[in-house]
C-alpha cells in the first residue's frame, strides 16, 4: 500500500527522479463498492461506547465541560476516556504517546479540543500528526447558517469534503541552493479515491444528489489531474448522483457572490484548498466558533472544533463552546446515535436562535456554563 508515511527515502527518489512515474503506479483498488469508514465501536459492560477525549489546550478544558455536562443531562450512552496527548520525539519526529494512540485505537472514535500549532518552526503541528498518525482520510466540514445570528448571508448550507492526509500538506520539503525551495504537493490515486469515494457516500447518505470536485488541474495539470481524473472514475459507481468539477477561484467568487447554489452539493479537493474554501465558508456564517470538523478514518474518526485556543480568554469561562458541539453532534451521526444527535442539536440551534444566553463572540453576556445550561433545559 503506498501510504504517504511509508515513503522511504528510496521512494522519495524515486520520484524525484522520475516525477513521472506517478501515473503510471498500479494501486490496488480495495475500496470499490464497500461502505469506506464505518464505525465499529462496541458497548461496554454498562451500555456505554467509550469515547476518546482530548480536552485540549487553553479554551479546550472548558468547552470539553459543556459537551460532556449536556451530553450526560440527555443521557448519551457514551463514557469518556481522557488522554494526553502532550507530544514526544521518536526517532526525531513529532509523536503522540503510544498510550493515546492505543486509547484511540481501541475506542475507534475520539473529541478532540483545540491545540496549540507552532508557526514555522518547532514540532509539527499535533492536529496534522494525529490525522497522519491514525489516516484520517477525508476532513468534513459543513456550514450552516445559525438563526439567531446574523450575517450578510442568510440560509447557508455548504458541506465540504477535504482530503486530509497528503497533496500541499505532504510536509516534503527542502533547499534546492541558497535562496530556492521546493516543496512537493504529493497526489497519490489511492488517497484520492478513497476520499472521493466518502465524498459520494457521504453525499448519498445526506440525501445531496450533487457531488463537485474543485480543483485546479488546468495550472495543476499531473496532480489535480490524477484526482479529477479519480473522481470521473469513481462517479461511475454513482449513478444516482450528478458529478461535476469547478474550478476553485471561480468557486471562491461564486460562493461569496451567492453561497445558496451549493446548498444542494457536496465539494470535494485536495488538502489546501479545502483547508482554506472551509475557513471562508465558516466565514460566511459567523466564523471557526460555529462550525463542526470530523477528521474520518477507515480504523478511526477524530472530530474537533477548528478554532483556536483563545489563550488570551482561557480558564474565564467566556469561551464559546458551539463548534465543539456541533463536532461531537457529527460524532453522535458518525456512531449511529441519530436520536440523540438529534436532540442535542435541536436545543443547541434553538438556544443559539433565541438569543438569551449567547457567549460574548455572539454578542451575548452568557458564560460558558450558563449557554451549557440554557441548552440542557431545552433538551
Ligand atoms: C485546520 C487547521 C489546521 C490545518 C492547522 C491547525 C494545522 O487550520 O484544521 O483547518 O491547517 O489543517
Ligand atoms: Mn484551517
Amino acid at each position: 500500500m503506498l501510504a504517504i508515511r511509508s515513503l522511504s527515502s528510496p521512494a522519495r527518489q524515486c520520484l524525484r527522479a522520475a516525477p513521472r512515474a506517478a501515473a503510471t503506479w498500479s494501486i490496488s483498488r480495495f475500496y470499490s463498492q464497500e461502505r469506506v469508514a464505518k464505525y465499529e465501536g462496541t458497548k461496554d459492560a454498562n451500555g456505554n461506547y467509550l469515547v476518546s477525549l482530548i480536552e485540549g489546550d487553553g479554551i479546550g478544558p472548558e468547552i470539553a465541560q459543556s459537551v460532556k455536562d449536556i451530553f450526560s443531562a440527555a443521557k448519551t450512552p457514551i463514557a469518556w476516556e481522557p488522554i494526553d496527548v502532550t507530544p514526544i520525539i521518536k526517532d526525531g519526529r513529532t509523536a503522540i504517546p503510544d498510550a493515546a494512540i492505543e486509547n484511540i485505537n481501541k475506542n475507534k472514535i475520539a473529541l478532540k479540543g483545540p491545540l496549540a500549532t507552532p508557526v514555522g518552526k518547532g514540532h509539527v503541528s499535533l492536529n496534522l500528526t494525529l490525522r497522519r498518525t491514525f489516516n484520517l482520510f477525508a476532513n468534513l466540514r459543513p456550514c450552516r447558517s445559525v438563526a439567531g445570528f446574523k450575517t450578510p448571508y442568510e440560509g447557508v448550507d455548504t458541506v465540504l469534503i477535504r482530503e486530509n492526509t497528503e497533496g500541499e500538506y505532504s510536509g516534503i520539503e527542502h533547499v534546492v541552493v541558497d535562496g530556492v525551495v521546493q516543496s512537493i504537493k504529493l497526489i497519490t490515486e489511492e488517497a484520492s479515491e478513497r476520499v472521493l469515494r466518502f465524498a459520494f457516500q457521504h453525499a448519498e447518505s445526506i440525501g445531496r444528489t450533487k457531488v463537485r470536485v474543485v480543483h485546479k488541474a488546468t495550472i495543476m495539470k499531473m496532480s489535480d489531474g490524477l484526482f479529477l481524473s479519480v473522481a470521473e472514475r469513481v462517479a461511475k459507481d454513482f449513478p444516482n448522483i450528478e458529478f461535476d468539477a469547478e474550478l476553485l477561484d471561480n468557486t471562491c467568487l461564486k460562493m461569496v457572490t451567492d453561497p445558496n447554489p451549493y446548498n444542494d452539493k457536496v465539494l470535494v479537493m485536495p488538502n489546501l484548498y479545502g483547508d482554506i474554501l472551509s475557513d471562508m465558508c465558516a466565514g460566511l456564517i459567523g466564523g471557526l466558533g460555529l462550525t463542526p470538523s470530523g477528521n474520518i478514518g477507515d480504523e478511526c474518526s477524530i472530530f474537533e472544533a477548528v478554532h483556536g485556543s483563545a489563550p488570551d480568554i482561557a480558564g474565564k469561562g467566556l469561551a464559546n463552546p458551539t463548534a465543539l458541539l456541533l463536532s461531537s453532534i457529527m460524532m453522535l451521526r458518525h456512531m449511529r446515535l441519530n436520536d440523540h444527535a438529534n436532540q442535542i442539536e435541536k436545543a443547541i440551534f434553538d438556544t443559539l436562535a433565541e438569543g438569551k444566553a449567547l457567549t460574548g463572540d455572539l454578542g451575548g453576556k452568557a458564560k460558558t456554563h450558563e449557554y451549557a445550561a440554557a441548552i440542557i433545559e431545552k433538551l
